[in-house]
């Protein structure tokens, strides 16, 4: 995610969508504030990136089937990515303002779109070299997922495991909410990510990223590295064993990792078809999280 602005926030646009107080304003049971060193604050804190399963964050899955389903299936049904309609890449952004001293979040309104319905701007400035400061306009998140308790809970979480960061607790911090899903048909066909080599999602010392796995079926690839800072801009086969500081694949629903951007460099492999299946899909669920920088 970048450090976005607040335009979007029109004055004669439809009004912010403020989660209930009383579901949304309070950190999930469990989730840790302090971050203690064994729990993924604590090595997000003490190592810059950390893995996890939702129950790690306070999320109970078991209780969340459903709002699970629904993000589900709003991935199956996600539209190309309007800046790379030949990549297999499916799409929705938008995103929400926390203020840590009310514990308010709030989703922005997007901008009225003829195509999508309503749009908001991604920007990323320099660090994606696909795009360099170019502000992109992604479809939204539908507004029914905007109450998604499941999302909520994550959002929250997320936000727990960072606000040990004292730079996030004196300005509006932005929530990206992003779902992204690599998509293949085809036995020659790769589903490549953006961008395909290590990076750092930009911005700030204080900005995050999450990354929780919606599903996975009949694909092979996928592989996440997270390297050093220095790796930002190459790929993981090129760097010396001691760049690497962890390999992984997400393969169960709410499996996740977090990098304190930053700090390391992070990566995702080209996803291909797998076996004999005619149709493949990896959707993931990415929350950034960066304080909100006023440029008057
Ligand atoms: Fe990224």
């Amino acid at each position: 995610m970048g450090d976005d602005d607040l335009a979007s926030l029109a004055a004669d646009g439809p009004r912010p969508h403020t989660v209930p107080r009383d579901r949304a304003t309070r950190a999930p049971a469990g989730a840790p504030h302090g971050g203690g060193l064994d729990g993924p604050a604590g090595h997000l804190r003490h190592r810059g990136f950390a893995r996890f399963h939702a129950a790690e964050l306070g999320v109970d899955p078991d209780a969340r089937t459903d709002d699970l389903q629904q993000i589900a299936d709003v991935c199956t049904r996600l539209p190309r990515d309007p800046y790379a309609p030949d990549s297999n890449r499916f799409r929705r952004y938008s995103h929400a303002v926390f203020l840590p001293w009310t514990d308010q979040l709030s989703f922005v309104p997007g901008a009225p779109d003829a195509e999508h319905g309503t749009v908001t701007e991604y920007w990323q400035d320099e660090h994606n070299p696909e795009y360099p400061n170019m502000r992109r306009r992604l479809p939204d998140v539908p507004a029914a997922l905007r109450e998604n308790a499941l999302l909520l809970d994550l959002m929250r979480a997320d936000l727990a495991q960072a606000l040990w960061l004292e730079e996030l607790h004196h300005a509006p911090v932005y929530v990206g909410v992003h779902l992204i899903k690599l998509a293949v048909g085809d036995r020659t066909d790769a589903a490549v990510p953006s961008p395909n080599c290590l990076h750092q999602d930009g911005g700030s010392p204080a900005t995050f990223t999450f990354a929780h796995l919606i599903g996975c079926a009949d694909i092979s690839g996928g592989e996440n590295v997270i390297a050093r800072a220095s790796a930002a801009g190459r790929q993981p086969e090129d760097l010396p064993d001691d760049a690497v500081l962890a390999r992984f694949t997400l393969t169960e629903p709410l499996d996740g990792y977090a990098v304190h951007d930053h700090r390391v460099s992070h990566y995702v492999g080209p996803v291909r078809l797998a076996g004999r299946a005619h149709s493949g899909q990896r959707s993931i669920l990415i929350i950034g999280i960066a304080p909100y920088a006023p440029r008057m």
